[in-house]
């Protein structure tokens, strides 16, 4: 499975975490975040994580900004996308259960790496319910079309 990583200036130390975390394990992981702690916008790469997650670049996507709300909004933007801001691993785990969330998002200033470690591992351990879930998540999706 591909899962692609982005990032602003404020989650460098935690992407590359994560990125190692998630290559350990087997996962092939492609960056489209910052890579340096020079202060950029947020929104490029909340777009980047969701294009690619969209285009089919990658399976799944993760971003994280320094709370993960602003680069959630931006990957949300992305038509196809349900970005999901989860500080913890039930969160995470509903996300995928009952919303089909395509696109992890926490907040490097919210979460410690081992926090987010498990978070990750939640998220990509579980499956969408499908079910009267996917009525629900395909309404969301409708409204993409209003
Ligand atoms: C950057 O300082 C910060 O605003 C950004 O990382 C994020 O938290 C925005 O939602």
């Amino acid at each position: 499975m591909k899962i692609v990583i982005g990032n602003d200036h404020s989650s460098v130390d935690l992407k590359n975490e994560i990125k190692a975390y998630l290559e350990e394990k087997g996962y092939e992981v492609l960056n489209v975040g910052t890579d340096t702690t020079d202060s950029c916008d947020y929104p490029a790469y909340g777009e980047k994580v969701g294009r690619a997650v969209v285009d089919g670049a990658a399976d799944l996507g993760i971003a994280i900004c320094g709370t993960g709300l602003g680069i959630s909004l931006a990957a949300n933007k992305v038509k196809g996308v349900r970005a999901c801001v989860c500080s913890e691993p039930y969160t995470a785990r509903m996300s995928r259960l009952h919303n089909n969330c395509n696109v992890l998002c926490f907040g490097a200033r919210v979460v410690g790496s081992e926090l987010a470690k498990m978070i990750v591992d939640e998220w990509l351990n579980t499956s969408f319910e499908g079910g009267r879930h996917q009525r629900r998540v395909d309404m969301i999706m409708d409204i993409e079309n209003k």
